[in-house]
């Protein structure tokens, strides 16, 4: 290969990816999930930064994937709810009295908000907040007649950012140009009570509308199909459940295992993904096995999770249909003096069992969803704990999420250069590829440093530009 022939090709190959880049050239929305105040709670919550209303009522809401509307309580919910806790769990309420742009909807029976018994419908200005650093204020990204549901009475927690399959937010987000497909990336971390609290260890989570963050997961991207009952749209096969406690007496026992637990079926089984709950639910035998193998009994966690009755400082790894495998670590298997597992009590005889990968799942694992591809796909990855920045890129109609990095060295590799210097080419060709690797490395640093500067500039204009990717100080 010669010189010239090189550089075209790696010319080329950055020409084709900004034409590919332009067709989804809008930069995704990133909105930080941690612990604030929120609106008419005395009591820090967790979740995504939103607020409804002028002037802004501030919320922080966590996502369900079987949702399509956003719902938030109203200021008199926990007077009527049954929910646990309620004054600690609402994530904000909202008064629409207060507000001076609500407009009352009818109500709409279609996958609206099915937490609640009691809801009043509505459309208002929503907010959306992105904190990239802690010292500054948060920008403000608000989009006005976006549909909210009003819980004013329910038994389940309210404040629910619909992510669903027909999520009206993304909708809403897709015509008003904010963001380039109906597609999101999340990942929940582990600040919420149920799971490390604000305690050692404890991280933070990300949400990116539009895009995912390129950050916050590793290893490869898994995709499956959205499934058309919208109340089940994310469902994946476990194919094996493993605990494992190299220091105790439980080693690497699967729970499929029908020598172990005599009378066990090695069926693989459907669990649908959830935000809406925090533990594993598995089928009724499984269950039953892991309660033998660790000494497990039914709790008084609101959310049903057993407790365990002897220690257990091990890992519990989901292993999916296609090879992909989580592991729970052992901090989340055991927690509090009660030692609460991160697996549900199975439910009375007389009751429907559905099978959930709830909350404790996603404390691993990072979450995208396509809904614009056809046919719609969502995406599972091996989550990153602590990422040092944060790298939100758009995801494209009928595109898998991509690793910028990566990126980065496939465009080495279709190039050839690679290939050239493993195999032992060296002298002029060699130091060619190396220019061109420091040349294209300094051509996305100026890029990224760019970004950063619009980033800032559209902080002051509160308006977007057309750039698709930035690194900034994640807080
Ligand atoms: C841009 O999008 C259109 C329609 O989705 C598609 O036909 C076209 O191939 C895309 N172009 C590039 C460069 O990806
Ligand atoms: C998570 O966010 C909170 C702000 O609510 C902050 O105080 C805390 O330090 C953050 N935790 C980590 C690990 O970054
Ligand atoms: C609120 O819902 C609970 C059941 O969740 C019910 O017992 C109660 O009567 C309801 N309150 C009102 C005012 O409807
Ligand atoms: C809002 O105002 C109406 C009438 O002005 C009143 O009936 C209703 O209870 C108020 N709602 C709330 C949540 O305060
Ligand atoms: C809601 O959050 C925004 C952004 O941090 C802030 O400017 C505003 O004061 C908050 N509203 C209230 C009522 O605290
Ligand atoms: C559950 O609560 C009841 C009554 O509050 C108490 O007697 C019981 O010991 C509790 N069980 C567990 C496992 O904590
Ligand atoms: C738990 O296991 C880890 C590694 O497997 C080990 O470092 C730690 O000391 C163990 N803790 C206890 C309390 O046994």
């Amino acid at each position: 290969m010669s010189p010239t022939l090189a550089s075209r090709t790696v010319l080329l190959g950055l020409l084709i990816r900004a034409a590919a880049a332009l067709n989804c050239s809008i930069p995704p929305i990133y909105v930080d999930v941690h612990t604030r105040a929120v609106h008419g709670s005395d009591f820090f919550q967790y979740g995504a930064f939103f607020g409804f209303g002028s002037p802004s009522q501030n919320q922080s809401l966590l996502p369900s994937f079987r949702h399509d509307e956003t719902s938030v309580a109203s200021t008199d919910f926990c007077a009527e709810s049954t929910l646990q806790n309620c004054d600690h769990s609402t994530r904000g309420d909202f008064d629409f009295n207060q507000s001076l742009t609500w407009r009352d909807l009818p109500a709409k029976s279609a996958n609206v908000n099915p937490i609640s018994q009691d809801i009043i419908r509505g459309q208002d200005t929503i907010h959306i907040y992105t904190h990239f650093f802690e010292t500054d204020p948060a920008t403000d990204k608000p989009l006005s007649d976006m549909p909210i549901t009003v819980a004013t009475n329910g038994s389940t927690i309210p404040g629910v950012l619909g992510l669903g399959p027909a999520s009206t937010l993304l909708e809403v987000l897709v015509s008003a140009g904010f963001i380039a497909s109906k597609s999101f990336g999340f990942y929940v971390g582990t600040g919420f009570p149920r799971a490390l609290g604000n305690g050692p260890g404890h991280v933070n989570g990300s949400l990116t509308l539009g895009g995912h963050d390129t950050g916050r997961w590793t290893g490869d991207m898994h995709t499956y199909d959205i499934a058309p009952d919208a109340a089940n749209a994310m469902t994946v096969e476990v194919a094996d459940i493993i605990l494992d406690d190299p220091t105790g007496l439980v080693r690497s026992t699967s729970l499929f295992d029908s020598s172990r637990f005599p009378g066990t079926k090695k069926d693989a089984f459907e669990a649908r993904i959830s935000g809406d709950t925090f533990p594993f639910s598995f089928p009724r035998q499984l269950t039953a096995n892991f309660m033998q193998a660790l000494a497990a009994k039914r709790s008084n966690s609101s959310d049903g999770s057993l407790a365990l009755e002897k220690p257990f400082n091990g890992t519990m790894t989901v292993v999916l249909g296609d090879g992909f495998s989580v592991s729970i670590p052992a901090d989340l298997m055991s927690i509090g003096a009660e030692q609460l597992s991160a697996v549900a009590a199975p439910p009375a005889d007389d009751e429907e069992e559905d099978f959930i990968l709830g909350l404790a799942y996603l404390t691993q694992t990072y979450i995208a969803a396509s809904y614009s591809s056809t046919p719609p796909k969502f995406h599972l990855a091996q989550a990153v704990q602590t990422a040092p920045f944060i790298q939100p890129a758009p995801l494209c109609a009928n595109e898998v999420p991509e690793q910028l990095k990566e990126e980065k060295a496939s465009e080495f590799q279709k190039t050839g250069m690679i290939g050239a210097v493993i195999g032992g080419v060296l002298g002029g060709l060699a130091m060619l590829a190396l220019g061109l690797w420091a040349g294209l490395w300094w051509m996305r640093r100026k890029a990224i440093m760019k970004m950063e500067m619009r980033q800032m500039e559209r902080e002051m204009e509160k308006r977007k530009l057309g750039e698709f990717e930035f690194g900034v100080d994640r807080v």
